[in-house]
């Protein structure tokens, strides 16, 4: 069987194989593709357990895997991410606009490896293929939470490994809440150095330096995925109020805080330690990311008046503007002024007015969709599962694939949808085992939605699929969750 996730917008089968046992090499046409071929022969050599290298002058290898850079319009499609994957029995050609959908296009190859150890595979081999494929959305994602518990730079590089494998393009980080704040602020040196020692359950904590960030953001851009920061106001944000007391009308700091409950932490807009703490730590962000935007939270603030959440939310896309960045907020800001160009991203499926999406998306707003019932994927698969919340329902596999984007908002245009973006929120996960049993199999679900068009999407076809890839995860020693949706 032929598998490729997510599914490609179309894919015809050829006679005959090429091998990758022979005299292979990667073909790197130009110096603008020379970066790319060196990790291409990287994540080849992993697939077919043979090295495959970058060859020393084009003419070099027998067997050529070219990748070649075509600017000329349309030529493989609208999307910059679009590329075709052409195999036969004498070589390998890859086609893009970008180096991006270079990438994807050896993503695709390595999925296509056939390993020598397989039943009836004598060698290991690629069959003959021709692969046209662009994504649906430009935007998709998975958002992961380092402030409940903190995962470094060792396991968000595995995340982004992930990523890359399954097309999706953008790493955001919620860096900050109530149990700790998680980046080097530089004009704020005691938040990372007072309040990232704690997480959930009493843990050790930890943050990201500078060069922590910088390294991510390198490794990531390695691979094409954009990293979207958060940090989180006007609530979430004990981690704050806990080392400045200011920030709190009693003028007291907060205790640390090791629980799971939401909500309860609020800045207050009138004091004057607000607004100086705010243009600090989002303009030290926008100054440390590589990035167009900045995400400034926005959500569950409980206790607070429409009005002074309205101030909040109106400052902050002000400063971040100023920054030179743009917007990303949670739902929320969809009751506040939403300017133009901010990305609101849809998560609480309970919230039945889709009006203020609605409106916001009139006024220049586009949505990215995280509905939590489908793409929340620290969900329990099922009631029992041990580890997980379900606050937002149980999610097995099946709903993390079975739903379309343009049916979540009720009333919204196709062109308002940015993208798609899973989320995976750790307050009951704490190694990296726990994170991965969480996201595999379903972001390979939720990839496949913001990838594949609707009518390529077939369940049947994706669950056997997501069996072939558990091959690779099993090789790999990556954690999934064994469900029973899948004959494994
Ligand atoms: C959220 O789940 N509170 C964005």
């Amino acid at each position: 069987m032929v598998s490729i996730l997510p599914q490609p917008l179309s894919l015809s089968v050829g006679d005959g194989v090429f091998r990758l046992d022979g005299d292979v090499a990667v073909v790197p046409e130009s110096t603008s593709t020379a970066e790319v071929a060196e990790l291409a022969a990287a994540l080849l050599t992993a697939a077919a357990g043979t090295p495959v290298p970058v060859a020393a002058a084009p003419s070099a290898a027998a067997s050529p895997i070219e990748l070649r850079l075509d600017t000329a319009e349309g030529a493989v499609g609208s999307s910059p991410e679009a590329y075709t994957l052409t195999v036969t029995s004498d070589g390998v050609l890859a086609t893009a606009t970008t180096p991006a959908g270079l990438l994807h296009a050896v993503q695709t190859l390595c999925q296509l490896v056939v390993p020598a150890s397989t039943p009836g595979a004598t060698d290991v081999h690629v069959p003959a293929v021709v692969v046209h494929d662009a994504p649906r959305f430009a935007w998709r994602g998975l958002s992961v939470d380092i402030a409940r518990n903190f995962f470094g730079v060792p396991e968000l590089m595995a995340v982004i490994d992930v990523l890359s494998a399954y097309k999706l393009n953008v790493l955001h980080l919620h860096l900050t809440d109530d149990q700790g704040w998680r980046i080097e602020s530089p004009s704020r040196p005691e938040l990372a150095k007072l309040s990232s020692d704690s997480e959930v359950g009493g843990g050790p904590g930890g943050y990201l330096s500078l060069a922590d960030f910088r390294a991510l953001q390198d490794y990531a851009a390695q691979r094409f995925v954009r990293v979207v920061p958060e940090i989180d106001v006007p609530g979430h944000i004990n981690a704050a109020t806990h080392v400045y007391g200011e920030l709190m009308p009693d003028g007291k700091p907060t205790d640390v805080y090791a629980g799971i409950e939401v909500g309860f932490s609020k800045l207050t807009y009138d004091l004057p330690a607000t607004e100086p703490f705010l243009r600090d730590v989002f303009s030290d962000l926008a100054h440390a990311t590589d990035g167009e935007y900045v995400h400034i939270g926005g959500d569950e603030v409980l206790t607070m008046e429409a009005d002074e959440f309205a101030r909040f939310m109106d400052l902050c896309q002000q400063i971040v503007h100023d920054a030179g960045k743009k917007v990303v907020a949670w739902q929320e800001i969809a009751h506040a002024e939403v300017r133009p160009g901010t990305v609101v991203q849809f998560w609480d499926v309970h919230k039945k007015d889709v009006r203020p999406f609605l409106e916001a998306a009139e006024k220049g707003a586009t949505l990215l969709l995280s509905p939590g019932n489908r793409a929340y994927l620290d969900m329990k698969y099922t009631a029992e599962h041990p580890l997980g919340l379900e606050w937002a329902g149980l999610v097995e596999l099946r709903d993390s694939y079975d739903w379309e984007p343009e049916e979540v908002i009720p009333g919204l245009r196709a062109e308002a949808i940015e993208g798609v973006e899973a989320a995976v929120w750790t307050e009951t996960l704490t190694t990296l085992d726990d994170l991965f049993s969480m996201l595999l199999p379903r972001l390979a679900a939720v990839a496949e939605v913001a990838w594949t068009a609707a009518d390529r999407k077939d369940w049947d076809d994706f669950r056997a699929r997501v069996a072939a890839e558990a091959v690779r995860w099993r090789r790999d020693g990556v954690s999934y969750h064994p469900t029973p949706q899948v004959a494994w």
